[in-house]
C-alpha cells in the first residue's frame, strides 16, 4: 500500500534528485521502492547481503527481530506450537488460514496418499557411498523426484503447483528415513499410513522390519514441534534460494534442492550440527571447566571461533523459537531419564555465562532454536550428520509456500541483482609468449 510519504535521493555528483514511493506493510518497516533509480539516475543501490533490501513483497511469515516475535499468517509461533501440529502448520502456510476439522482430515490424507517414492528412487542411494553426508544424499535424491513426476510440472497450473507442494511435503520424511537407513546400513522402511506424519518419520527411521516400531507420544510431539518451529522462517537465505531459483521458472523440485543445498552451510541449517559438535569438543575438553577458556576464543578477533546456536541476522532478542524448545529439551530429557545429560547441562552453564557476557549483550547475541534443537535430536537418537536433513524435511512446506507465492503473482520477473565491478577495465590479450 503506497503512503502519502516519498523518498528523495539526492546526489553530489550533480545527477537530478529522485523520488521513491514508499509503501506501508501491514507491520514492520516501511521500504522505498526504488526499482526506477536506475532508469532515473543510471545509478544502483549497493547491499550485499540484504541487510536494507526487501527482495519481494509477501504474506507468509513475519519476524519482528528486536522483540522476538514470529508470526506464521499473523498466528503467533508459540501458540501454534501449543494448539497444532505439524500438518496444520503446513496448511497455514500453504492455504493462508489454519485448517477446521474436515479441511484438516482432507489435507492429511492427500498427504498420506503421497508418501511413497517411485520405487526407482531406491536404487539412486544405491549408487552413494554408505558415509556420504545425508545432505548430499537430500540435495540429490529430491532434484531428481523431478525426472519422476512430469505430470505435475506445469508451474503455470495452480493444480500442479499445489500437487507438487503436497508430494514435497509428503515424500521429504520418506527420502530424509531413506538417507539415514542407507547410511546405517539398514533396510528402507515403507510408509505407513494409520501413523500421524511424525510418528510415521519416527519409525521409517528408526523401525525395523523384524519386529513392531511403538512410538513413543513425547518424542513423537518433541519432533512435530521442531518440525512446527522450523516450518518457515521469511526471506533467509534458503528461502531466498528457492525464490531466484524459481524466478526462473525452474520446476519446484529442482529449487527445493537448491533450498536444500543452501540450508547445509553451518551459518544457516548447519548451525545445529555445528553446534553439537562444539558442545562435544568443549566437553571433550573438560565439559563445564573449560567454558572460560572458550568464550575467550570466541571473543578473540584473531580466532574464527564462533558460539555456534548463538546470534541471528534478524533476532537481536531471545529466538522465541529456542524458548520453545528449550521446554521441549526439559520434556524429552525427562522422558528418557537423561535431566543430567551432560551436553545439556553444558549447554545451560555457556547460555548463562554468553547471556551475561558483555560480549554478546552489547551484540544482542542471544541463543537462536539451533542451540537446542541438536540436543533434543540427539536425545531422540537422530545421528548429528541428520540434523540438517531434519530442518530440511520441515522448511520444505516454508519454501514451497513461499515459491507458490512468487509464482502466482501477476507481475512476477526472473531475480537479476546488479553488481558494484572493481575488476580490471577493458584490456587486450596478449599472445601467450609475451605474457
Ligand atoms: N559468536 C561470536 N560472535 C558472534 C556470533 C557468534 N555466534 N554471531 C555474531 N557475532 C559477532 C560478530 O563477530 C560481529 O562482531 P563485531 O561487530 O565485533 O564484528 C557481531 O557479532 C555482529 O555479527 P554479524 O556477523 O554482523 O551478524 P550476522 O547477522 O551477519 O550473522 C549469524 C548472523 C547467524 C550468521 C551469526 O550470528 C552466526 O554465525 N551465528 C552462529 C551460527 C548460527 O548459530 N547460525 C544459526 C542461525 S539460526 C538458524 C537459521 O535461521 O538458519
Amino acid at each position: 500500500m503506497t503512503t502519502p510519504h516519498k523518498a528523495t535521493m539526492s546526489f553530489s555528483d550533480g545527477t537530478p534528485s529522485v523520488d521513491f514511493p514508499v509503501y506501508k506493510g501491514t507491520i514492520g518497516p516501511d521500504v522505498v521502492d526504488i526499482r526506477k533509480l536506475y532508469g532515473a539516475s543510471g545509478k544502483f543501490t549497493f547491499d550485499p547481503g540484504f541487510l536494507s533490501t526487501a527482495a519481494c513483497e509477501s504474506k507468509i511469515t513475519y519476524i519482528d527481530g528486536d522483540v522476538g516475535e514470529l508470526l506464521y499468517r499473523g498466528y503467533p509461533i508459540e501458540q501454534i506450537a501449543v494448539n497444532c501440529d505439524y500438518l496444520e502448520s503446513c496448511y497455514l502456510l500453504l492455504n493462508g488460514d489454519l485448517p477446521n476439522p474436515s479441511q484438516k482430515k482432507d489435507f492429511e490424507h492427500r498427504v498420506t496418499m503421497h508418501t511413497m517414492v517411485h520405487e526407482q528412487m531406491s536404487r539412486f542411494f544405491q549408487g552413494f557411498r554408505r558415509d556420504a553426508h545425508p545432505m548430499a544424499i537430500l540435495v540429490g535424491c529430491v532434484g531428481a523426484l523431478s525426472a519422476f513426476y512430469h505430470d505435475s510440472l506445469d508451474i503455470q497450473n495452480p493444480e500442479h503447483r499445489f500437487i507438487s507442494a503436497i508430494r514435497l511435503v509428503a515424500k521429504m520424511p520418506t527420502l530424509v528415513a531413506m538417507a539415514y537407513k542407507y547410511s546405517a546400513g539398514q533396510p528402507f522402511m515403507y510408509p505407513k499410513n494409520d501413523l500421524s506424519y511424525s510418528a510415521n518419520f519416527m519409525r521409517m527411521m528408526f523401525g525395523t522390519p523384524c519386529e513392531e516400531y511403538k512410538p513413543n507420544e513425547v518424542l513423537v510431539r518433541a519432533l512435530d514441534r521442531i518440525l512446527i518451529l522450523h516450518a518457515d522462517h521469511e526471506q533467509n537465505a534458503s528461502t531466498s534460494t528457492v525464490r531466484l531459483a524459481g524466478s526462473s521458472g525452474a520446476n519446484p523440485f529442482a529449487c527445493i534442492a537448491a533450498g536444500i543445498a543452501t540450508l547445509w552451510g553451518p551459518a544457516h541449517g548447519g548451525a545445529n550440527e555445528a553446534c553439537l559438535q562444539m558442545l562435544d569438543g568443549i566437553q571433550a575438553r573438560g565439559g563445564v571447566a573449560k567454558i572460560g577458556e572458550f568464550v575467550a576464543q570466541v571473543k578473540d578477533k584473531n580466532s574464527s571461533v564462533k558460539l555456534m546456536g548463538f546470534g541471528h541476522r534478524v533476532y537481536k532478542n531471545y529466538d522465541p523459537r529456542a524458548k520453545l524448545m528449550r521446554e521441549t529439551c526439559y520434556e524429552v530429557l525427562a522422558e528418557l531419564g537423561l535431566e543430567n545429560d551432560p551436553s545439556f547441562a553444558l549447554a545451560m552453564a555457556l547460555e548463562k555465562i554468553a547471556l551475561e557476557d558483555d560480549y554478546f549483550v552489547q551484540r544482542k547475541l542471544y541463543p537462536n532454536v539451533d542451540f537446542y534443537s541438536g540436543i533434543v535430536q540427539k536425545a531422540l537418537g537422530i545421528p548429528t550428520s541428520m540434523f540438517t536433513c531434519i530442518f530440511a524435511l520441515a522448511r520444505t512446506v516454508g519454501w514451497i509456500a513461499q515459491w507458490n507465492e512468487m509464482i502466482s503473482e501477476p507481475d512476477q520477473k526472473i531475480g537479476r541483482p546488479r553488481q558494484l565491478f572493481s575488476g580490471p577495465v577493458r584490456r587486450d590479450v596478449k599472445p601467450i609468449g609475451n605474457r
